[in-house]
């Protein structure tokens, strides 16, 4: 399973990057408002910062909602990085423009997807990658997760190339349970990649270890 961070904080981005275990960075609007970074420009220069700390796909979101407005925009994402992976909403013009990029080669996230029948328009569509976003569906009571097993059946009964992104990852529960079902990529918060490393008794153990250490040396 690929790790991407999902954040456009470059202090976080750059150390999941030195831990040599990411693939790739997802961004969104939201997550770009977080760190302050406002207006079109602003938010191009942001995107190649982030390509530059890392080697894989970084998700560049659009934010017209009408086919002529995605294509320009994702247009000009996409010339900014070879990198970059242009991020699409699930909406009839959405689903037009994903099959518009598939057509020139161009890498596409389909986001915002809460169900099956979604998941199957997105990878009709040819998407390279699309985003089921599991905590957003574990929020309204209703079972992320199980969507993700849904879609991975799917998928693999024809085989479609479309990548499975779970997103909304809130904890390590959630990647330990996606990497289970067979998602192909997750996007979390660093706090939820780091807390795979954490364990217990790997920090007794390594501090017996260094104390006996210091006892043989004395
Ligand atoms: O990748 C989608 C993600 O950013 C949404 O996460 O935590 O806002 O539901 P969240």
């Amino acid at each position: 399973m690929k790790f991407f961070i999902d954040t456009a904080n470059l202090d976080q981005i750059a150390e999941a990057q030195a831990l040599g275990i990411l693939d790739g960075v997802t961004t969104n609007p939201s997550l770009m408002a977080k760190e302050g970074i406002k207006g079109a420009e602003n938010i191009k220069n942001h995107y190649k910062k982030i390509c530059e700390i890392v080697t894989g796909d970084v998700s560049a979101e659009v934010i017209s909602t009408d086919f002529e407005g995605m294509i320009r925009e994702g247009e000009e994402l996409a010339a900014l990085h070879p990198q970059i992976v242009v991020k699409i909403p699930m909406i009839k013009d959405g689903v037009k423009a994903i099959k518009y990029f598939t057509d020139k080669g161009i890498k596409t996230n389909c986001t915002l997807i809460f169900s099956v029948g979604q998941a199957l328009i997105a990878a009709k569509a040819g998407a390279t990658y699309m985003s089921p976003f599991i905590g957003r569906l574990d929020d309204i009571s209703t079972d992320g997760l199980g969507l993700i097993a849904d879609i991975r059946e799917i998928y693999d009964n024809y085989d479609f190339d479309t990548q499975i992104l779970a997103a909304s990852v809130r904890h390590t529960m959630h990647i330990i349970e996606c990497a289970k079902l067979g998602a192909d990529v997750m996007t979390g918060p660093l706090k939820a990649i780091e807390g795979l490393i954490k364990h217990p008794l790997t920090d007794i153990g390594l501090a017996k270890f260094l104390a006996d250490y210091n006892k043989g040396v004395k």
